[in-house]
């Protein structure tokens, strides 16, 4: 493949803390090619649950729920939706919005795949009609775009592809509990995607710099209990449990941690002046939990961009589903500096920096 890098470049020696594998702008990748943004495309289903509707569904209100999360409306996917649909929408935005549908691979991050197995990424290439490119999916919930986006640039840096297509997509009202009010309250559908190609790392749109992190011992707190292999359905019996569960408390307090401690690393690492990102783009988890991130960071709260009122949480597509309306809606301008941070389960958390592209979200 070809290398429009020409060899030189950005990415990655190892700066592991610990707890978190921070890799970017301060070292020299082996393999010498920046990854940069140049397609974003966004899609949520056309139906809108506003607050005042769900709390006619389960006992709440639009008071509590804008008051605890932020949250006025989410979108729901119709139930012949599947995650798929959402990703083939929003891939194929992205695609139209980079100018090519040449890619050389896909990566969908999802919680709410299509089936258990197979994988929904080769799907959504086909549904492309992107050929027999490589296609696989990430799991890292809400983190999932962010593991997503540095599993395509190693491609990228790697030379295994030039171009990738990477799509956080979510119907996570599949698997919520109808009686479980805080969970139907936070959690939308949606899909946002980016296409990845190799670049020069001064260019717009090249991403600097990863830091990634997770800890096994809280996977507990955001779980699907049954259905794998610990608890399968065929023998789970009285304590077969399909749905999400979240410990609302024990989430909010790590999200804060995590998502702050992970932007601290990646902006080190990026070298701006001062550490100051233009825009932080968050995953939308709660407003509280933004607010949180950006006081932490000592950024003022409105440079830390908020669609969670419109699209509510929407995991794996939050932060792709954000970037495109903060660039449809001016909010984002070329040449802005970026700072992408997200924490979901497994514990999984993550956060990357770029300078914004000039590229036109579909
Ligand atoms: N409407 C009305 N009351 C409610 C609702 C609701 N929708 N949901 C919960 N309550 C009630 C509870 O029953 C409880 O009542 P009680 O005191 O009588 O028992 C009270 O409100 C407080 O409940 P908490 O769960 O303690 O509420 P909290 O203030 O913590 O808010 C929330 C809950 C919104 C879930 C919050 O904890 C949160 O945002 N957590 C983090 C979510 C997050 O970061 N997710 C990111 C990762 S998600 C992923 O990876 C998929």
């Amino acid at each position: 493949m070809s290398d429009p890098a020409g060899g030189g470049g950005v990415g990655g020696v190892a700066a592991g803390d610990g707890e978190s594998v921070s890799r970017g702008a301060g070292g020299r990748a082996p393999f010498g090619r920046a990854s940069v943004l140049c397609g974003l495309g966004t899609w949520v289903p056309p139906y809108v649950l506003t607050n005042e509707e769900l709390s006619r569904l389960v006992d709440t209100s639009d008071e509590w729920i804008r008051s605890r999360t932020g949250i006025g409306q989410r979108h729901i996917a119709d139930p012949s939706t599947a995650t798929s649909d959402l990703g083939v929408e929003a891939g194929g935005r992205a695609l139209k919005s980079a100018g090519s549908d040449r890619v050389d691979a896909v990566i969908v991050a999802t919680t709410t795949p299509d089936r258990p197995c197979p994988a929904t990424a080769p799907l959504v290439a086909a549904r492309l009609g992107l050929g027999t490119v490589p296609a696989f999916d990430v799991g890292a919930v809400c983190t999932g775009f962010l593991y997503g986006l540095a599993a395509g640039a190693g491609l990228i840096a790697a030379q295994t592809a030039d171009r990738v297509l990477v799509i956080g997509a979510e119907t996570f009202s599949r698997i919520l509990d109808p009686e479980d009010r805080s969970g139907r309250a936070i959690f939308g559908d949606g899909a946002g995607a980016v296409v990845l190609r190799a670049g020069n790392p001064e260019e717009p749109g090249a991403l600097s710099a990863f830091d990634l992190g997770s800890d096994g011992n809280g996977s507990d707190l955001i779980t699907v209990r049954t259905g794998g292999s610990r608890l399968p359905y065929a023998t789970a019996g009285d304590e077969a449990d399909p749905y999400f569960r979240m410990s609302g408390k024990a989430v909010f307090r790590n999200a804060v941690e995590r998502m702050a401690e992970s932007a601290h690393r990646v902006l080190a690492r990026t070298g701006w002046p001062g550490d100051r990102p233009d825009l932080v783009v968050a995953h939308q988890a709660n407003l509280r939990i933004l607010h949180a991130v950006a006081d932490r960071l000592g950024v003022p709260r409105e440079d830390c961009f908020v669609n969670i009122d419109r699209v509510g949480n929407t995991a794996a597509a939050s932060i792709p589903l954000a970037l495109g309306d903060a660039a449809q809606s001016g909010a984002l301008h070329p040449g802005d500096r970026v700072l992408m941070t997200a924490f979901g389960g497994g514990l999984t958390w993550g956060a990357c920096t770029l300078s914004w592209p000039d590229v036109e979200a579909a």
